[in-house]
């Protein structure tokens, strides 16, 4: 089936079979290896993308539900290779450790601030709260979070 998404901004078309998962049709097709597989079962947001401003785990999609989507990954974050102040926020403050949830992290923080510049703890809590950091970093996390919505203001 004929796909077309617009990914950070470019557009691509693809003829996928009508079961390819979306994060397969970004790292496999579309060679955007930022978004990571961790589960492939929803539990994990290694995967997690925003489409179409609605945070989602695109192991949860069909790439043919994407049909027509603009998509956002990690990999559209930064621009002309200066980091945005949420990944300045992670790297201070050493919010990353093996980094394989970071893409995942990054997406549901971004979709947060997008929605809500200024989260008390509890809702950063709450927005990353599917995902999962196998290294128990969450402090950090929380606190880069917290940082980038400060440097925001
Ligand atoms: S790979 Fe999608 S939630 Fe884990
Ligand atoms: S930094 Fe290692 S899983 Fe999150």
């Amino acid at each position: 089936m004929d796909v077309t998404v617009t990914v950070n901004g470019t557009t691509y078309e693809r003829d996928v079979e009508p079961r390819k998962l979306l994060i397969h049709l970004l790292r496999d097709d579309l060679d955007l290896t930022g978004s990571h597989v961790g589960c492939d079962t929803g539990n994990c947001g290694a995967c997690s993308v925003i489409l179409d401003r609605v945070l989602v785990k695109s192991c949860m999609l069909l790439a043919v539900q994407a049909n027509g989507a603009s998509i956002e990954t990690v990999e559209g974050l930064s621009e002309d290779g200066e980091l945005t102040p949420l990944q300045q926020a992670f790297n201070e403050h050493h919010a990353l450790q093996c980094g394989y949830c970071t893409p995942g992290m990054l997406m549901s923080a971004k979709a947060l601030l997008d929605e809500n510049p200024e989260p008390t703890e509890g809702e950063i809590r709450r927005a990353i709260q599917g995902n999962i950091c196998r290294c128990t970093g969450y402090v950090n996390i929380v606190e880069a979070i917290a940082a980038a919505a400060e440097a925001g203001r």
